[in-house]
């Protein structure tokens, strides 16, 4: 087996800024508070992805999986520990990363297949694919900035798609398109998988990381809560009853 993605007791921590501006940073400091605190968002996380493995990554809401994908993608510099990586990565992390929004949808899928590393006459070998994937033709003159959020993500998602990397990174995007491009993306990320590409699939779905992935990784509070199968990952976060979504039992 090859190691594919392989994150070495990792911790990154934010200073928050609480106090932005003299006035407050002169109250705080009075108040004995400190004026700017350190917050861990990961906290010694080790783990490694084989090679053509597909991994789910998940976690309550700031649990720091964001922030892990942004350090595996280079995004991030780790404050300790480290990151290895075998290959080129692509993939989507934050919707409107490596778009312009006053530039058109057109010269986006250029400006972002460049930042992802794919040369111009790759692109244009694959532009017809990523307009026909994303659904944007009518829109491919129009500037991105007036575009929906479901059309950036559409858009977002087919340049990704399109690059040939050999590791994919996918966070919560699928969870702003319509119920056909989903189901439109989760075939597309079956078939990077099939490829044998390497995955790294952050998400609150349950069924789809079940669909799309042998294991799941969830984060805590920034440190690593469980590494093993999906199920029981579904089962350590509480996550069975995916249908009952406000856990009231179904009392209005
Ligand atoms: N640049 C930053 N500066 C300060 N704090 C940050 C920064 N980026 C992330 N954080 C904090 O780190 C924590 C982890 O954030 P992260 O975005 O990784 O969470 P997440 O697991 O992706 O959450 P979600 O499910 O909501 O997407 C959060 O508390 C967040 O506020
Ligand atoms: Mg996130």
């Amino acid at each position: 087996m090859t190691e594919s993605v392989v994150v070495d007791h990792v911790s990154k921590q934010f200073t928050l800024q609480n106090a932005r501006t003299l006035k407050q940073r002169l109250v705080r400091r009075v108040e004995g508070q400190e004026t700017n605190p350190k917050f861990v968002a990961l906290d010694d996380v080790s783990f490694t992805v084989e090679q053509g493995e597909a991994i789910g990554l998940m976690g309550l809401n700031g649990s720091g999986k964001s922030t892990l994908l942004k350090l595996i993608s280079g995004v991030l510099r780790p404050d300790s520990g480290s990151v290895l990586t075998r290959g080129r990565i692509a993939g989507l992390i934050e919707v409107t990363a490596g778009f312009h929004p006053q530039l058109s949808g057109r010269e986006n899928i250029f400006l972002n297949a460049a930042i992802l590393g794919m040369g111009e006459t790759e692109v244009q070998g694959k532009f017809d694919e990523i307009v026909e994937f994303a659904g944007i033709g009518r829109l491919l003159d129009t500037p991105v900035g007036r575009y929906s959020s479901g059309m950036f993500a559409r858009l977002g998602f087919s340049v990704a798609a399109a690059v040939d990397s050999d590791i994919f990174i996918i966070d919560e995007v699928l969870a702003v398109g319509d119920p056909p491009f989903k189901k439109k993306c989760i075939k597309r990320i079956k078939q990077v998988r099939d490829e044998g590409r390497t995955i790294v699939f952050v998400s609150h779905n349950t069924t789809q990381v079940k669909r799309l992935c042998t294991r799941a990784v969830v984060l805590e509070e920034g440190r690593l809560g469980f590494d093993g199968s999906v199920a029981d990952a579904v089962h350590h976060l509480r996550y069975d009853d995916d249908t009952d979504e406000d856990g009231d039992g179904g009392e209005i």
